[in-house]
């Protein structure tokens, strides 16, 4: 499974990038907007240069040729970038078109199995399903990760699905088990992936244990 982060945040990206497990970045207009007066292709370029990976960049306009001119500027600032698109009539018109064209997509704002047979026929090459915000309106975001899995292996599609909209660990240990491709998530939700009180308390008495061994070693030494 890839793991992404899923933020704007150039230190968060770094550190995650120096654990040596990131495989790429998600950003959308609100987490550039959580970056103050920045120029957002500069800042997506930077990011591209600290990330091995795929980089989603998100187009802002509704309409086709808007979509379009806008995919077309974000893809020529790094080979990293993928173009994200929303899951709209017209979104699914441009994701089709840059297929034909090479270019990179991930198709964002997912929230029913049948929103990502389209974009798979449209030629997607990430479907992104929100189940965070699935599970905010009392629904079930795995359910929807599992359909979207069942109907991508029924019929061979190949594109990947990417879990967003990822709150906590749970979240992430489903999306692996349902056989989601990638799970991007905030860095605290990624660091979070590391915790557990026994490994805590186990190192403890581990490095406990070790310093009283030294200490009678060196103990004897001295008697010797
Ligand atoms: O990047 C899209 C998605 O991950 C948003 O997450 O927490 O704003 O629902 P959230």
């Amino acid at each position: 499974m890839k793991l992404f982060v899923d933020t704007a945040d150039l230190e968060e990206i770094q550190e995650a990038s120096q654990m040596g497990i990131l495989d790429g970045v998600t950003t959308n207009p609100s987490l550039v907007k959580k970056q103050g007066n920045i120029d957002f292709h500069e800042h997506v370029y930077k990011i591209c240069e600290i990330v091995d990976g795929d980089v989603s960049a998100e187009v802002t306009a509704t309409d086709f040729d808007g979509m379009m001119d806008e995919a077309h500027s974000l893809a020529k600032i790094h080979e990293n970038v993928v173009v994200k698109i929303p899951l709209i009539k017209e979104g699914i018109k441009a994701l089709r078109a840059l297929d034909e064209e090479g270019i990179p997509t991930n198709c964002t704002l997912c929230f029913s199995s049948t929103q990502a047979l389209l974009a798979a026929k449209a030629g997607a090459d990430y479907i992104s399903p929100f189940i965070g915000r699935v599970d905010d309106i009392s629904s079930d975001g795995m359910t929807l990760i599992e359909e979207i899995a069942q109907i991508y292996d029924n019929y061979g599609f190949d594109t990947e699905i990417l879990a967003a909209s990822i709150r906590h660990p749970t979240h992430v240990k489903r999306s692996a088990l349902a056989g989601a491709d990638v799970a991007t998530m905030p860095f605290n939700t990624l660091l979070k992936l590391l915790d557990h009180p026994l490994t805590d308390r186990g190192l403890e008495r581990f490095l406990d244990d070790w310093k009283e061994y030294k200490q009678a070693r060196k103990a004897e030494a001295g008697m010797a």
